[in-house]
């Protein structure tokens, strides 16, 4: 059912100082921060050859993963992304298996635009997943 590596969501406290890292360390091409308040994050997307990373940062009042980054201080491997084809088939087809999606299991629309959904990280062994219909 999955396809591609979207990418992967590393979660910080501050996403310049995390950008520069990527950028000026690594050598990678890394986007401007972008607040989106629907998210609760501030996001910067690190483009590599075969897939992203995504630096996250909490936004506003009551961000999805501020209590993540306060048990995380120096940052830490919040969730992974893959494609899926259609995202209320691999969610039937999940939910059927025993698998939880997390909130109301409806659909949102992600960062990039596209319908993505959370997997309850106890029931793929201990990692956050967000499928995104690509
Ligand atoms: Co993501």
């Amino acid at each position: 059912m999955i396809g591609r590596l979207n990418h992967v969501a590393i979660a910080v406290d501050n996403v310049e100082r995390a950008s520069a890292v990527y950028r000026d360390a690594l050598g990678a091409k890394v986007s401007t921060p972008e607040s989106l308040a629907d998210h609760g994050v501030t996001v910067v997307f690190v483009e590599l050859p075969n897939t992203k990373i995504e630096l996250l940062e909490p936004y506003g009042e009551n961000s999805p993963i501020a209590s993540f980054v306060a048990k995380n201080p120096s940052g830490g491997i919040h969730h992974i992304c893959y494609e899926v084809e259609n995202i209320l088939e691999a969610r039937e087809q999940l939910k059927a298996s025993g698998a939880r999606v997390l909130g109301d299991g409806e659909p949102r629309i992600g960062a990039h635009g596209k319908p993505v959904l959370f997997l309850h990280p106890k029931d793929f062994c201990g990692a956050l997943i967000e499928l995104e219909q690509a």
